[in-house]
């Protein structure tokens, strides 16, 4: 597998929203609750609670006791199908509940404030539509084409009344052969680069990312979303973890877990990249009929080669991010051909390289300090490096140019004319990296002064710094002024 192994003592970089981002599962107390599950936990010579991950049985029988536990959802699944871990199946949900609230693809769809998506693939465990439904309340086609898939993800629909009005399963017609009038050619990337957690839009790429599609084996397996769509039906995303590999053999057998899986679900001729390959042809007949179009990606090769050819049919918008399951990455990749909206700086702020805000309404036990350590934390949690000094309260961040490229995702304002845009989609080759100082300042109890200074001239796009301490003072708004406008 091309997966990235993470290092031991890395940060693990789950969703925050994530329930079990900072709580992981407790065996102890789902063994004292759930008598089905004690039988599978042993205590380690540190006398810690575990489970054989090597045993089928026991990771079936945590993720039935976790989702009844958690979401109270009822499951099962039969002997040897791919079982799912609820924790990493959440943080895609959750990413994609981050697109969908999120400015960057308005919203377009009229079904009221339900959203709506497409599960590719649900499999008989069904996990996408059963968490999407009973976390936010999504409405869900899932769709897939063996049988047992079909007849178990409908069983676990209706084990689970209080949300099966919100899913309905779809057969793939396997008479209907999936071909594609909008074949992918093989031609270099035209435009975009890759890179994590980053929205990659626009033209130019740097010679060195011109790479050749390593897409060689076309798909020519059942259909995937062209002829099972309908006519005229809409949807606010589609969700996609494909078949990885291209043959059983490379599947292979992770001998440190057991989490099932047949090879209807885990084997495509072409592996993944040709079944994603697939989505993105169809994608470009549906277009504009889902707002968001997505899916999980196993090999970082792959993501860059999907990326160009995403850039060759016309996306208006590329994003990635990286999803890490316990010591593997898997990236989620997602694309639009709605319009992007782009950031608008007023000309004489994007001149500037230090500006300032009132921070009101901190609490008696908020101090410049938790201010400081929030700032810290805002920057570490998009991957910059930052450093706290406490003697003379203030933080230096460095953010590479990737990096700057996320935030420059996250803002859009109206403007005018003199206003300087930057687009949304401005490639990481046009920004660089970029060191700030941001500092605080006691202005009477309960208001700070917070300042930012840019500490360097060079600045190939201006107004990022601008764009970036806008953002620093949204989140430490939100956090510390409450109620304060
Ligand atoms: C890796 S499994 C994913 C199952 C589940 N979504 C999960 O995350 O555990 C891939 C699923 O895709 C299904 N599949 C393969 N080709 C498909 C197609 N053309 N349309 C819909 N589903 C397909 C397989 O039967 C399998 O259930």
């Amino acid at each position: 597998m091309g997966s990235k192994k993470r290092k031991r003592g890395e940060k693990p970089t789950g969703h925050p929203r994530n329930k079990y981002f900072d709580n992981p599962p407790d065996f102890t107390e789902l063994a004292s609750k759930y008598s089905t599950f004690a039988p599978y936990v042993f205590y380690s010579g540190d006398g810690r609670p575990r489970i054989d991950w090597t045993d089928f049985n026991a990771t079936r029988e945590l993720t039935r006791v976790l989702l009844h536990h958690d979401h109270g959802l009822n499951w099962w699944i039969p002997d040897g199908q791919l079982c799912p871990t609820v924790p990493n199946r959440s943080n895609y949900i959750h990413w994609i509940e981050d697109l969908l609230s999120s400015d960057i693809i308005p919203k377009v769809q009229a079904d009221g404030n339900t959203a709506k998506g497409f599960d590719i693939g649900t499999g008989a465990n069904c996990i996408y539509p059963l968490l999407g439904a009973s976390l936010l309340g999504w409405k869900f086609v899932g769709s897939d084409v063996t049988d047992v898939a079909l007849e178990w993800a409908e069983k676990n629909v209706k084990s689970n009344p209080h949300i099966s009005e919100l899913i309905e399963i779809r057969r793939v017609n396997m008479d209907n052969p999936a071909s594609s009038s909008e074949e992918l050619n093989d031609e270099p990337g035209k435009y975009g680069q890759c890179t994590d957690e980053a929205v990659v839009i626009g033209p130019s790429p740097p010679a060195h990312l011109q790479m050749h599609s390593r897409i060689g084996k076309g798909y020519d397996g059942p259909p995937i979303l062209v002829g099972v769509v309908k006519d005229g039906e809409t949807f606010d995303f589609c969700m996609c973890n494909p078949p990885f590999f291209e043959t059983i053999e490379e599947a292979g057998l992770n001998p440190k877990t057991s989490c099932g899986g047949t090879v209807q679900e885990m084997v495509c001729p072409g592996g993944e990249s040709a079944f994603i390959t697939r989505i993105i042809e169809d994608s470009v007949q549906l277009r504009q009929s889902f707002r968001w179009y997505t899916s999980m990606v196993g090999r970082k090769t792959n993501l860059k080669v999907l990326i160009s050819k995403l850039w060759e049919v016309g996306a208006t918008i590329v994003k990635t991010t990286e999803f890490v399951q316990g010591q593997t990455c898997r990236w989620g990749l997602s694309w639009s051909f709605l319009p992007a909206s782009k950031k608008i700086v007023p000309s004489h702020v994007a001149e500037k390289n230090n500006l300032s805000f009132m921070l009101e309404g901190l609490q008696r036990h908020q101090s410049a300090f938790d201010v400081l350590q929030s700032v810290e934390s805002y920057f570490y949690s998009i991957g910059a490096s930052s450093k706290l000094d406490s003697a003379s309260f203030k933080v230096d961040v460095t953010l590479s140019a990737e990096q700057c490229n996320s935030i420059l995702k996250t803002q859009t304002q109206n403007g005018n004319e003199q206003d300087i845009l930057i687009s949304a989609n401005c490639p990481s080759d046009q920004l660089n990296d970029m060191r700030l100082r941001v500092s605080v300042f006691q202005q009477i109890p309960g208001t700070l002064l917070v300042k930012g200074l840019l500490l360097q001239k060079e600045i190939l796009v201006p107004g990022v710094f601008s764009v970036i301490f806008q953002q620093l003072q949204e989140v430490l708004k939100s956090k510390f002024s409450k109620g304060i406008r």
